[in-house]
């Protein structure tokens, strides 16, 4: 297949896109590369790429794709805070845009990359794709949006399918930290405490970022009739964890670290437990490899052996909304996240 991977200079996509390459397809990137020069250890492989953003793609772009991996989005929680109408203005006006220049292009497929965080504030029960939806965050709302307007496109030739993936760790070349496991465990490496910022209660679905690669490979290969406009959560129903559980694998497996919580911490409103049974059972070419327990090693073997300096953990470099905000500041990225010289977007590549 030819393959149009949005986002993939990002955190999932330079794990994914040699994933979906070495399966024998053809790939092509879309990412407007604002975290290229964040590269922890060796910089993905290059691939064929059209340089444009989101925003500014054009229906001729997309002809004689076969399918497109949409990735692309301002990723999390606080940075949607930062500025929603941005999250809403690249997350789901773009996307939807994106969905129907792909349509009238001819393109049959669109897999989409959603979040198990449209559940929001589901607590204990396990919910599935059937589940209301109680987004928290404007992310998580720019998430419902594009899923409710893109599931109106499909029809006999064009199959969207929405992949909502539980929170993701793992290593990539384009590392972050503001993801959970990555955090505790490169806190761990490099101050030797695991500091909570919430009582640790809460659940979360977690999912490592090769498996997401493995579940995305399912969706392409699969038969249209089993994935034609549906939504799969991403996971597996053993990976769903309290945070504090989550404090201790890293714990164990970080010699001489402890776990601290910061002071009057209380639960976080976001807590979801997610069933993954509708993926297993659909898609059965789909298997995850990795736990958190094994994902927490890949990691804390990864930071020991490449070294990991403090001012990294909360630093710009792995935390998506401080980068942001330093390409800002720099006078790099104007208000509406466009480089406002594209030449100095090469030159930081
Ligand atoms: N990482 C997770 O835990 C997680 C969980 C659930 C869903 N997802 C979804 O997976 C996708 C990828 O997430 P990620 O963790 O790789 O994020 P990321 O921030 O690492 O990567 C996103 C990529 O999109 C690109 N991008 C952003 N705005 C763009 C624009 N206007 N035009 C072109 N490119 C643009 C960025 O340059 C970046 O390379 C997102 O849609 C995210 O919502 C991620």
């Amino acid at each position: 297949m030819r393959v149009l991977i949005t986002g993939n200079k990002g955190y999932i996509g330079s794990v994914i896109t040699p994933m979906i390459a070495a399966a024998g397809h053809e790939t092509v990137g879309l990412d407007t590369g604002l975290f290229e020069h964040c590269t922890f250890g060796e910089a993905p492989p290059r691939v064929p790429q059209l340089d444009c953003d989101l925003r500014d793609v054009q229906a001729s772009d997309l002809e004689g794709f076969d399918a497109i991996v949409h990735l692309a989005a301002l990723c999390n929680d606080p940075l949607g805070d930062l500025n929603p109408e941005l999250t809403m203005d690249i997350n789901y006006a773009a996307s939807v845009r994106l969905a129907r220049l792909a349509k009238e292009a001819g393109v049959p497929l669109f897999l989409y990359a959603s979040s198990c965080s449209l559940y929001g504030a589901s607590g204990e029960d396990m919910v599935t794709e059937e589940a209301e939806f109680q987004p928290l965050t404007a992310y998580a709302k720019s998430k419902v949006l594009t899923e409710q307007e893109v599931s109106r496109l499909a029809d006999d030739s064009f199959s969207p399918v929405f992949l909502r993936n539980a929170t993701v760790y793992g290593l990539s070349p384009r590392l972050r930290l503001d993801l959970v496991v990555n955090h505790l465990v490169a806190s761990a490496c490099a101050t030797g405490v695991i500091y909570l910022k919430s009582d640790g209660t809460p659940w979360r679905p977690l999912v490592h970022v090769e498996d997401v690669g493995r579940s995305i490979l399912a969706a392409l290969e699969a038969p249209r009739s089993l994935i034609h406009n549906q939504s799969f959560n991403v996971g597996s129903n053993d990976e769903n964890y309290q945070i504090w559980q989550v404090a201790e694998i890293v714990n164990r497996i970080v010699p001489g670290s402890r776990i601290e919580y910061a002071p009057g911490a209380t639960g976080d409103l976001r807590c979801y437990r997610v069933d993954f049974s509708k993926i297993h059972r659909t898609l059965p070419n789909f298997k995850t490899e990795w736990t958190v327990e094994s994902g927490a090693h890949q990691l804390y073997r990864a930071f020991t052996r490449e070294g990991f300096p403090y001012e990294d953990v909360d630093g710009p470099r792995y935390q998506r909304l401080k980068q942001i905000r330093a390409l800002m500041s720099g006078g790099l990225l104007d208000s509406s996240l466009r480089w406002v010289n594209l030449r100095q977007a090469v030159v930081l590549s």
